[in-house]
């Protein structure tokens, strides 16, 4: 399950190494670096990506007033997200990065988990410039901006959430075998990717997936997915595939409870592995399934 049967892990790092990208402004000072790092070259975006913008984030908007997470809707529309245009990243990062300290970086290509989960314990967070096609509104094989400047960023500006996140990539470094590295990224997915909270007794989805995906967002709550109280252990040993509507979805009562969590798995790390933050020689694999 950790490595896509498409791109191996050889091929991955190849493709990292290749393409460490130093994206620096027009006085030359550096804006970030860092693997697959680009600069979302805003006046390239043509009338057509704008409108499928749109499209995504008027059906999608409208829906999650129903069933979204109502403090995720509120911080998307703080961060400057609107129906009309994509979102420029400078835009969306005086708001954040003000709030918390993170901050989006313009990354193309796909991530292995380790240059990923780098990304987050820094704060910084790896968001595709580029969006999907028009026939593409319901499925994407890949993140889109679409995906990550609406399914992600608004959360970043949540103080719990956001040091949860930073923890969440700390953490994973200091996996040792790959089934650690496993068990990261089922957390990721049953947390940051698919999850429902209860909203003062009202189940809601608060998942990046569920933001982004139209289908997920509304099946998720049916009678047809088994509700789980969110539970660590539970969670760390609950397989998952990523190529099918969720059958089984945990449900969490806060953020708090998130963040505890994430406590509880980097204690875990330091008894097992005390005095060492990270392992000399990084576990690798690829997150790519686990980001779309
Ligand atoms: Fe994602």
């Amino acid at each position: 399950m950790l490595e896509d049967p498409n791109i191996d892990v050889e091929t991955l790092r190849s493709l990292e190494k290749s393409a460490v990208g130093v994206i620096v402004d027009k006085n030359g000072e550096i804006l970030h670096q860092g693997p697959m790092a680009v600069r979302q070259q805003y006046d390239l975006y043509t009338e057509e990506e704008h409108d499928v913008w749109k499209i995504l984030y008027t059906r999608q908007r409208a829906q999650l007033e129903e069933i979204g997470y109502p403090v995720w809707l509120e911080a998307g529309d703080r961060i400057g997200l609107s129906a009309e245009r994509i979102p420029k990243f400078s835009d969306l990062r005086k708001e954040i990065k003000q709030k918390t300290g993170w901050q989006p970086v313009p990354v193309e290509g796909f991530l292995d988990a380790h240059d990923y989960f780098s990304y987050l314990a820094k704060r910084q967070f790896p968001t595709v410039p580029s969006i999907r096609k028009r026939e593409e509104l319901e499925f994407i094989s890949a993140p889109d901006v679409f995906h990550d400047a609406f399914g992600h960023l608004p959360m970043h500006t949540h103080p719990t959430f956001a040091d949860f996140l930073q923890l969440f990539g700390q953490t994973a470094l200091k996996s040792h075998t790959e089934e650690e590295m496993i068990q990261m990224q089922r957390l990721y997915w049953f947390t940051v990717e698919y999850c429902i909270i209860d909203y003062k007794g009202e189940l809601r989805v608060c998942g990046s997936g569920h933001m982004s995906g139209i289908k997920e967002a509304r099946y998720s709550l049916t009678d047809e997915v088994t509700k789980k109280p969110f539970n660590l252990d539970d969670v760390i040993h609950q397989e998952f595939n990523p190529h099918i509507l969720q059958p089984i979805m945990f449900v969490i009562d806060s953020y708090d409870q998130l963040y505890a969590a994430m406590q509880e798995m980097a204690e875990r790390m330091d008894e097992k592995y005390p005095g060492e933050d990270e392992p000399k020689e990084p576990v690798h694999g690829s997150i790519f399934f686990i980001d779309f």
